[in-house]
């Protein structure tokens, strides 16, 4: 695949993408287009081209990624409007629903995802969903795309909101709780790298553990817990705290929060 890629908006996740695309080994030409002069020297610097003019870089490109924020994404669909036709776009925006995207771009194959900032680092959840002219080999492409970001499911755009607040936020609570678990490892006297890269990677294991076992996360609980050790004692002070949940709160409060931006923007009514 060397299809030409625009990634409009080079901020957090549009430079995320590039670097994972990069990494994957992406042979194609990426060309990063941005508003902010600096944003661009950062990805001049890993070898991709550059722009600051959208509606060129999407009429050389084949395949665009809009990475601005939700409150930008009409102005970029309105400059590049007259060159999409029957190119893939595909919307990084929070909120943004597909019917909102093809009134600015009516001629385009319009892809709606949810990645995270943990395409850094090719270990991306990236949720997506898709306009009705996109075809199953678009949809291949685009798959193999996202899987250069790290995995990827195809859902109805109605849970979108809802994985937005699990997964495109998610790097943010397991952040917290790697913070806690460090903090932690402080108080029972480790030394500060081996408390952080102990939490981190204890976060990576398990996580890792459900999925290649496919297993219940109790099931992973239990199998480390042993009658009168140390891990029941920790498991029943959690138990006892409100620690599930606050986190199911957390989730619930973004994916609202996800519906109200979207009211502000007054997409549903535009
Ligand atoms: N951050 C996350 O973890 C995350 C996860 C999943 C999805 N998303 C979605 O990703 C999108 C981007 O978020 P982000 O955190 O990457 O934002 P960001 O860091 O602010 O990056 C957006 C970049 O686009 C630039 N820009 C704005 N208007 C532009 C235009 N017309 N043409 C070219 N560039 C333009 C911005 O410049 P200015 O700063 O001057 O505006 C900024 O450099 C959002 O829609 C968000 O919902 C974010």
């Amino acid at each position: 695949m060397n299809d030409k890629i625009a990634v409009i908006g080079a901020g957090m996740m549009g430079g995320a993408i590039i670097t994972s695309l990069l990494k994957s080994g992406y042979t194609g030409k990426i060309i990063a287009v941005d508003i902010q002069p600096e944003k661009l020297e950062e990805q001049k610097k890993l070898g991709v081209a550059v722009s600051t003019d959208s509606r060129k870089a999407a009429a050389d490109a084949d395949i665009i990624f809009i990475c601005v924020k939700p409150t930008g994404v009409k102005t970029v669909l309105t400059q590049i409007n007259s060159t999409v036709k029957g190119k893939l776009v595909i919307s990084i925006a929070a909120t943004v629903p597909l019917k909102y995207l093809k009134k600015f771009v009516p001629d385009a194959k319009i892809v709606r995802i949810m990645p995270n900032v943990a395409a850094l680092v090719q270990a991306s959840y990236t949720a997506y969903c898709c306009g009705e002219n996109v075809t199953k080999k678009d949809k291949q492409k685009v798959k193999s795309l996202l899987n250069r970001m790290g995995v990827c499911e195809e859902v109805e755009e109605k849970y979108m909101d809802a994985v937005t607040a699990l997964t495109g936020s998610g790097p943010g609570y397991i952040a917290v709780i790697i913070e806690a678990l460090m903090y932690a490892g402080l108080k029972v006297g480790l030394p500060r790298n081996v408390a952080l890269y102990g939490a981190a990677q204890t976060v990576l294991g398990t996580g890792k553990l459900v999925l290649d076992l496919q297993e219940h996360p109790a099931k992973v609980k239990d199998m480390v817990t042993t009658p009168g050790g140390t891990t029941i004692e920790a498991v029943y002070e959690l138990e006892g705290s409100s620690i599930r949940q606050a986190l199911m709160r957390a989730v619930e409060k973004a994916s609202t929060k996800s519906k109200l931006i979207r009211e502000e923007l007054g997409v549903n009514s535009e």
